[in-house]
């Protein structure tokens, strides 16, 4: 996805290396090794859709106890607690299911020798980071376009434009620090106006990590003095040409819960705001055209592909090798 009109590169990684190249997703070095541009076009290509062996989140833990229908790469799904009091997924002997921050995620299980990126691994859900809010929204969509959407510095200002999340809307210079994490990445801002307004209660010493993790999970944790919070997103491939958004926020301030339906309100109108775009844009896959990456803003988008061919190419002998970097990403937003 290029740069657009809100989000230009200034730099990247160095003061002064304005009006970078643009490249393709084939000429852009990978660790590891076999060239991108050899890599199949679909179906089961690497480059474009959703990776089968990964876990994704299929429905709310609370929802599965009762019993429910949902959908993960285009085959439908019941879930249900069984006499044990687990949730599973009877009569699908080939989908794994767990639970895991008061989701469930399922993945399709093809074997032994697929390298399949681990869950998140937070203790959220429970007691002292309860479920604060938890939001979806069906979009029909390409997969990987929905997911640059959790990646593209460019998607915020484009997309998101309530008071409480963006404070204003004239541009500024704004710096993250980048660095590689299992299986995708981790920015840190490295500006003091760059965290939301809506984290201002938070205090002045409140730290904002946000990891990237394959195949599609997105996790914003918020810490300060007494408070943590954890806002989850992700996008779950339904089926094909259609996902589901999700976002669940966990936070230690649990009389918090009592505002579940006003800030899952909220999270939905987030979400359809994203849904809107995407079903805007000419968003279907060309195999055959290249992808083009326009410096700094653009980065975070390579890595996502680079990422997900890496994963491609891992194997138990051959691990996952991660081809982020770790540098300084500077854009005008
Ligand atoms: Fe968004």
């Amino acid at each position: 996805m290029a740069a657009d009109d809100a989000t230009s590169a200034c730099r990247s990684g160095a003061p002064d290396n304005r009006g970078e190249a643009a490249v393709t997703l084939a000429q852009a070095p990978v660790a590891g090794d076999a060239s991108l541009a050899s890599l199949p076009e679909r179906p089961a290509s690497p480059r474009f859709g959703a990776p089968l062996q990964a876990w994704y989140p299929v429905a709310r833990e609370a929802e599965a106890r009762r019993g429910v229908r949902t959908r993960l790469h285009g085959r439908m799904i019941v879930l249900r607690r069984n006499e044990a009091g687990a949730i599973v997924a009877p009569h699908q002997p080939h989908l794994l299911v767990v639970v895991r921050a008061g989701l469930v995620w399922a993945r399709q299980d093809d074997g032994p020798g697929q390298v399949v990126p681990p869950l998140i691994e937070d203790p959220i859900g429970g007691g002292d980071l309860p479920m604060i809010a938890c939001s979806e929204v069906e979009v029909e969509t390409d997969y990987d376009q929905a997911v640059l959407g959790l990646v593209d510095p460019a998607h915020v200002p484009m997309v998101h434009d309530a008071w409480w999340w963006r404070a204003s809307s004239k541009r500024r210079v704004k710096t993250k620090q980048y660095a590689p994490s299992p299986f995708g990445f981790t920015a840190t801002a490295a500006d003091a106006f760059a965290s939301a307004p809506a984290y201002a209660l938070t205090g002045a010493s409140r730290r904002i990590a946000i990891e990237f993790r394959l195949p599609s999970t997105r996790i914003e944790r918020v810490e300060a003095e007494g408070f943590r919070l954890v806002n989850l997103t992700t996008v779950t491939p339904t089926a094909p040409g259609s996902v589901t958004l999700r976002n669940t926020i966990y936070c230690s301030v649990t009389p918090m819960r009592a505002l579940h339906p006003f800030l899952s309100a909220l999270g939905r109108a987030f979400l359809e705001q994203d849904a809107r775009i995407l079903r805007r844009l000419e968003s279907r896959p060309a195999p055959g055209h290249p992808l083009l990456f326009v410096g700094a803003p653009d980065q975070p988008s390579l890595w996502y592909y680079q990422c997900k061919a890496a994963l491609s190419r891992a194997t138990d002998d051959a691990p996952f090798a991660n081809p982020v970097r770790a540098t300084v990403l500077q854009w005008r937003t």
